[in-house]
């Protein structure tokens, strides 16, 4: 895939880490990007890294080029309302980054607890979130794809009442 300016992605994770370093390649190529992260102070720092890196490609741009929204992957609610913000700001969505992820540093068979802040804590991040935002991602993707059919349609339309 061609990455070009304009474009855009969610970053999942996009606060820290392997997250934020691909935040920033995308913005060095002139992509929008938002961040979704619980990390409210390094992601929005890394918001304001993407607009400068953006800068160079959008001039009088009326739109912020990032935006941080403070999200916890496994909670659907938050999640949902990330990716339709930034449908609404966007239009589309190019490439969905999940790199929201955590470790569990308690061995597998020695946890005593219920797993809720460990394994099944885990699993929820770097597991169910992942098909939870691949699924809304193929779904904005769907419904741009849609959007620009009827575009050409209604395009098409008028062409044809034109000539008639
Ligand atoms: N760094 C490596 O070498 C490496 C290697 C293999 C796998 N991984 C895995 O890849 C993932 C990312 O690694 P990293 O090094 O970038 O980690 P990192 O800790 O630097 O970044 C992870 C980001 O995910 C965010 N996050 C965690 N839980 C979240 C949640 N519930 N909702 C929203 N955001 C959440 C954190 O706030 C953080 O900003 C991790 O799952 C890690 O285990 C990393």
């Amino acid at each position: 895939m061609e990455l070009k300016p304009g474009m855009s992605a969610i970053v999942t994770g996009g606060a820290s880490g392997i997250g934020r370093a691909i935040s920033l390649a995308l913005a060095q190529k002139g992509l929008f990007v938002t961040v979704l992260d619980f990390s409210e102070e390094r992601g929005m720092e890394v918001a304001v890294l993407i607009e400068k890196e953006n800068a160079r490609f959008h001039q009088d741009l009326r739109i912020p080029s990032s935006m941080f929204i403070k999200c916890d992957v496994t909670n659907a609610g938050d999640v949902a309302d990330g990716f339709e913000r930034h449908m609404k700001m966007y239009g589309s969505l190019d490439i969905c980054v999940n790199s929201a992820g955590i470790g569990t540093p308690v061995l597998f068979h020695r946890d005593k607890t219920d797993g809720r802040s460990t394994w099944r804590r885990t699993i929820d991040i770097d597991f169910v979130a992942v098909i939870e935002c691949t699924r809304l991602a193929l779904n904005a993707a769907d419904s741009a794809i849609l959007r620009s059919l009827l575009a050409s349609y209604q395009a098409s339309i008028t062409t044809h009442h034109r000539h008639r």
